[in-house]
């Protein structure tokens, strides 16, 4: 009788090798798109169990389809307390726990401050600032059930430096890299808490203002998380507290 021939599925070596987050249940939110999307596509690539959040269902739903396992969807806006609370709970209800909190979300203003509106003024406030308090506040029970739970905000090289026709987005900014902080000092050594400053990168956000700078010269959002990925992967031992990621031509 000829033996069996068997054969083993065999993933591509470079899959096999980068399961680092296998198992992770991370919440990335703006996630639809730019900095978010490219953070969530680099940690599914890596094996984490993804909840995708932004207000726009569809685009969300697209940014789904390209991400590997089978992300959890869930549209909220994160600036509005019920639908925060409410978004935390799903992922109790599914996962019972949270491993690594990314918050991506937020909103530029470019004008300046004699044509800021209040309306401007607070959409700034809230998508960049108030939506941090909201989903940390909601997620923290579910990350103390973690193993290594991590907090990750996305703020701006905007959080420390002064840009003209930004004052709404720096004010926020700089009010969100604050509160980063002074979490991170009540949570160590338990929960890590990093913040990442990106200078100007290659998304909807800037491109939207026709800012007169060469695509290629930017930050891409791949960049920004490769810059997360390195400070998830740190040990425990270890927190990644700040890293700021600029083009490395300088000032655009
Ligand atoms: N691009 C840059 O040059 C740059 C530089 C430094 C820092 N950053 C920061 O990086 C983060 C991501 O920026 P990006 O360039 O990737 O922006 P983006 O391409 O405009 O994406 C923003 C994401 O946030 C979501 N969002 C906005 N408000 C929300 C809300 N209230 N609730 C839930 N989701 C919300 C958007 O989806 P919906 O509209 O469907 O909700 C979208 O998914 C932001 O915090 C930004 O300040 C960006």
């Amino acid at each position: 009788m000829p033996s069996r021939l068997r054969i083993t599925p065999r993933l591509p070596q470079e899959l096999m090798a980068s399961q680092r987050l296998k198992g992770k249940v991370v919440l990335v939110s703006g996630a639809s798109r730019g900095i978010g999307l490219a953070i969530a596509e680099l940690c599914g690539s890596e094996g984490a169990i993804l909840v995708l959040v932004a207000r726009r269902s569809r685009a969300l739903a697209e940014a789904a389809r390209r991400i590997r396992g089978q992300p959890l969807v869930l549209p909220a806006d994160i600036t509005q307390p019920q639908e925060a609370d409410a978004l935390f709970r799903r992922v109790q209800q599914r996962f019972g726990r949270l491993d690594v909190l990314v918050n991506s979300a937020g909103v530029f203003t470019f004008k300046p401050f004699r044509q800021t509106t209040l309306e401007d003024w607070c959409a700034n406030l809230e998508s960049n600032l108030t939506s941090l308090y909201l989903t940390t506040r909601a997620a923290l029970p579910l990350l103390r059930r973690s193993r290594g739970p991590h907090i990750v905000n996305i703020l701006s090289i905007a959080s420390r430096q002064a840009f003209p026709n930004c004052s709404a987005y720096c004010a926020a900014k700089f009010g969100a890299l604050g509160f980063t902080s002074v979490l991170r000092e009540e949570l160590r050594p338990r929960i890590r808490v990093t913040a990442v400053l990106p200078g100007p990168t290659n998304t909807r956000m800037i491109r939207e203002f026709g800012f007169p700078v060469r695509r290629a010269s930017l930050v891409q959002p791949g960049d920004v998380a490769q810059a997360v990925l390195a400070a998830l992967l740190l040990a425990p031992r270890a927190s990644a507290d700040e890293i700021v990621v600029t083009p490395s031509r300088g000032k655009l």
